[in-house]
């Protein structure tokens, strides 16, 4: 195979493997290569893969078989992410096509495993290698107005389903310096909010340094208006981080707090070590720091064992909280995770059928906080251009999607009044300044 010229990168699952694709782009661009329109135009395609829940994991396989072109050839395949970490030798055993898998802490040898696989050698890579890859990777490029930095990465917490502490490997965080000069490297490209990310972000420390005190000194840098932070995790939520949503203006009022289940046995089993209440009244907290803080959490139907009163329980729990958004899954089975081997696997039917429950609660919940927001009067950061001519698409600081009519710039907040609320999004209007 011929050393490729052009790349496409392909990032399915968080947002953290969303920066990870930016930082494998730029990685392979500062190596000569151009970036395709897209897969079919490539040299080299990196599908950069999530192995959260099994639907995810196998899609790799289905997205290999489509690269093959109507000549019978195919491009030079790169499996990244999770499911390389997780799968290793075993992904080009299964699918012959694939020439290069590098795991999610190995990124930063990329360009050395094209050169192996373009000689026709073997090209594997899941180390969890001692050195960061962060300082190995070239600079920042312009990401648009809204970037992702990631300033934490693996997870220490086990829960009992999980593949995250397998793939990402141990909690590490950043240092300080690194990550606010990446900070001011984004700011310099044009980015205006800054979500710093982690798979408990809240968790990042450096020496005294807590979160806390991260967001301030990126609230600092001018042209950053916008900070927000995801996924903490409730145990890591400490007094300060909740005081900087009372302080720091820059911080935006929104916060993704994971609880699971409302029921305090599944907590257990799910190795949560927090239950229901402890829960409810962190929000208490969170909600006397600021009142308009928008929540939103992540849910898991049909843990093993789940009865349907502990289900009701979860039920209570969202009631209770009032989500402004979240996300909700049926339980998934992953290989090498104590959950996978527990009795009593839920049946699908039984989990359908509390996910279609959970999510038509959330659902409301979401079109009811929408529905609440109009006739506040706010600021919109313009992300990109809508459908309609003159539209515009932003977030409002409670990470509603905001469409309006306007002539700002992509990248400019404006002022907005919501005038309009739907189950996804809320309609704007802009505030016209009155003529001096
Ligand atoms: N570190 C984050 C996010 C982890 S993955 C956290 O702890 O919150 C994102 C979400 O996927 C999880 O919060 C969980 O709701 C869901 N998830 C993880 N493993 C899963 C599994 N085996 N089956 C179904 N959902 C799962
Ligand atoms: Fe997975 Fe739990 Fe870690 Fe989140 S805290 S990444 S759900 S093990
Ligand atoms: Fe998926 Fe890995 Fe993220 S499993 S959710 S890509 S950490």
């Amino acid at each position: 195979m011929s050393a490729p010229h052009s790349f496409h990168v392909k990032s399915f699952g968080c947002q953290m493997n969303v920066y990870d694709g930016q930082r494998m782009a730029e990685l392979l661009e500062a190596d000569g290569l151009t970036a395709a329109a897209d897969a079919d135009a490539a040299d080299l395609v990196v599908l950069n893969t999530c192995h959260i829940r099994e639907k995810a994991a196998e899609k790799v396989y289905s997205d290999i078989g489509r690269l093959k072109r109507e000549d019978g050839s195919s491009p030079m395949i790169a499996v990244a992410g999770c499911v390389a970490q997780a799968e290793g030798a075993e992904i080009p055993r299964r699918a012959r096509a694939v020439d290069i898998v590098v795991g999610p802490q190995a990124y930063h040898r990329l360009p050395a495993l094209v050169a192996a696989a373009a000689r026709g050698e073997s090209a594997i890579d899941t180390d969890m290698p001692a050195e960061s890859k962060f300082a190995a990777l070239p600079g920042r490029r312009r990401v648009g107005p809204s970037a992702f930095l990631t300033v934490q990465e693996g997870c220490d917490k086990f829960c009992t389903y999980c593949v995250v502490p397998y793939t990402r490997g141990a909690e590490i965080s950043r240092p300080f310096a690194a990550v606010l000069d990446e900070a001011k490297a984004l700011a310099d490209t044009g980015a205006r909010e800054i979500s710093l990310l982690g798979q408990n972000v809240n968790a990042w420390g450096d020496g005294d340094r807590g979160l806390h005190d991260l967001i301030e000194a990126i609230a600092l840098i001018p042209s950053i208006a916008r900070i927000r932070y995801t996924t903490s995790h409730p145990n890591d939520m400490a007094e300060g981080l909740i005081a900087a949503h009372r302080d720091v203006e820059k911080l935006m009022p929104f916060l993704h707090l994971p609880v699971q289940s409302g029921s305090d046995r599944v907590l257990k089993a799910m190795n949560r070590s927090h239950d229901a209440a402890a829960y409810l009244r962190l929000i208490e907290r969170v909600r006397a720091a600021r009142p308009d803080i928008a929540i939103s959490g992540d849910f898991i139907v049909g843990f093993p064992g789940e009865t349907e009163a502990e289900f009701a329980q979860t039920l209570a729990l969202v009631e209770a909280v009032g989500h402004a958004q979240a996300f909700s899954f049926k339980y998934s089975p992953r290989p090498g995770t104590p959950a996978a081997t527990m009795a009593d696997q839920l049946p699908a039917a039984v989990m359908d059928e509390r996910l279609q429950r959970l999510q038509a609660l959330l659902n409301a919940q979401q079109h009811a906080f929408n529905r609440a927001s109009v006739g506040r009067r706010t600021e919109v950061l313009i992300e990109r251009t809508g459908k309609l001519p003159g539209q515009k698409l932003g977030k409002s600081p409670w990470l509603q999607s905001v469409h309006l009519q306007t002539e700002a710039a992509i990248g400019d907040i404006v002022a907005v009044d919501i005038v309009t609320a739907g189950p996804n999004s809320v309609g704007g209007a802009e505030v016209v300044k009155a003529a001096a």
